[in-house]
């Protein structure tokens, strides 16, 4: 079995680590991939913005199944286009991967289900959001509609700052995924990101897990792609994990009964207010770095489980779950999530691994000709350690992430304090 994994961060990393723990044995590849998959898949540098590219090589190279892992081949149509091909793929179509492509989408999908989130609006035009603001007063929630790496979302305390922002997204910052803006109500309450595989009839959810969206200790600092997960999450009781799992449930059949067929992971960002979960965001994918603390956990065949999903018998499929606790940490390059340096060298990364129950996922990382492994993005590498405690996951995660050392390195030291009460 020939397997193309679409993708090159944390997350492809821990989704090419599962696939080749497979009975199956599969033949992988990684497009671009980067210095950690190299160990486990054969890299392969395709156009991630040509769909078209990927189903023909996909077809050349008489690939059985295809992983991806980003949002934008989804959004714009890869899904399709293997349809088409006759290629087996992990992950919806276009007019699924609106869920996360526009929140407009995801809002009034919501509304039509009677799925709890965040009241708000949507607006093309600068004047009428800033009266929206006015009226609403703070705080305030600012989203530019379109992706935009997680970072198109500005949590405003005051007036001024949520002008501000609605100003950047029409002045352009966005580009064309800030062209429409959410305004919405600010919810507080802890936020749990439950994950769940579907093929548009079952949804089997995965273990819960908590990201760290803000770039420094006690949630300070701006909102990056996320700095660090864990799982499991004490703040999720058992009637909490079943109202989220009842929204996963009836958001793919609202999806379905209006004739979408989607196929791969609904990713739900929920929030726990006092008045029950609501929903901040869908993703059509993998969390990342979620992802990194899952799938190290779960025990049932990686390639059984995607290849039900794509062919649309996951009715078949029983998951099962390691009882560990997961702490994954980021480390992420100076700077990061504004200008950083790449092509710095990065030490230790053996050393780590040495640590019981650690494994180092490759995020923005390349092996360079001579060997050396240098930094070539934002967020580098994803230390993730299991062990029977959160106390102890915690305690291997920070020993191992205390071996590997890069210029400008940064990371959070608090990941998984919260589900000690100590954060
Ligand atoms: P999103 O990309 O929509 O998940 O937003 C990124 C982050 O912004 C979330 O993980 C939350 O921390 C925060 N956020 C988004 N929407 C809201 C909201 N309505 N109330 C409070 N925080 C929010
Ligand atoms: N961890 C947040 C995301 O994958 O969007």
């Amino acid at each position: 079995m020939r397997i193309l994994v679409v993708g090159g961060g944390g997350r492809e990393h821990a989704i090419v680590e599962a696939l080749a723990r497979s009975v199956h044995n599969p033949t992988l590849y990684c497009t671009p991939g980067n210095g950690g998959t190299a160990a486990l898949a054969v890299g392969v540098k395709l156009d991630l913005d040509d769909p078209a590219y990927i189903v023909d090589w996909a077809e050349n190279n008489s690939i059985d199944l295809v992983v991806c892992g980003p949002e934008g081949p989804l959004v714009v149509g890869l899904a399709n286009l293997l349809e088409v091909a006759g290629i087996p793929c992990f992950g919806p179509g276009a007019a699924g991967a609106q869920i996360e492509g526009s929140k407009v989408f995801a809002k009034d999908l919501m509304e039509r289900h009677g799925v709890p989130t965040a009241k708000g609006d949507a607006f093309e035009g600068e004047d009428a959001a800033v009266v929206y603001i006015e009226q609403m007063g703070a705080p305030i929630v600012v989203k530019a509609d379109g992706l935009a790496g997680g970072k198109g979302v500005v949590v405003a305390m005051d007036v001024e700052t949520a002008r501000t922002a609605v100003h950047a997204c029409f002045a352009g910052d966005f580009g064309e995924s800030g062209e429409v803006v959410v305004i919405e109500e600010y919810l507080a309450g802890p936020e749990c990101s439950l994950l769940a595989f579907t093929d548009g009839e079952t949804v089997l959810p995965m273990v819960p897990a908590q990201d760290h969206k803000r770039a420094r200790d006690n949630d300070e600092g701006p909102n990056t792609g996320g700095m660090g997960v864990y799982t499991p999450v004490p703040v999720v009781d058992d009637a909490t994990l079943a109202e989220m799992v009842s929204i996963l449930e009836r958001t793919v059949a609202g999806m379905r009964d209006e004739g979408i067929d989607y196929r791969g992971v609904l990713y739900g960002g929920f929030i726990l207010t006092a008045d029950g979960p609501k929903v901040l965001e869908y993703n059509a994918r993998f969390g990342d770095p979620e992802t990194q603390v899952i799938l190290p956990l779960l025990k049932t065949d990686l390639v059984d489980v995607l290849l039900a999903v794509a062919e649309k018998r996951l009715s078949e499929i029983t998951l099962e779950w390691s009882d560990d606790a997961a702490v994954s940490v980021v480390l992420a390059s100076g700077g990061y999530p504004a200008d950083y340096k790449t092509g710095v060298p990065i030490s230790g990364v053996a050393e780590a691994e040495k640590v019981p129950g650690v494994t180092v996922y490759h995020a923005g990382t390349k092996l360079e000709d001579d060997g050396t492994l240098v930094t070539d993005g934002g967020r580098v590498l994803n230390v993730t350690a299991l062990a029977p405690t959160m106390a102890e996951a915690r305690e291997r995660a920070y020993e191992a992430v205390s071996c590997i050392s890069f210029a400008g390195m940064q990371y959070r030291t608090d990941i998984g304090l919260k589900a000690l009460g100590k954060a």
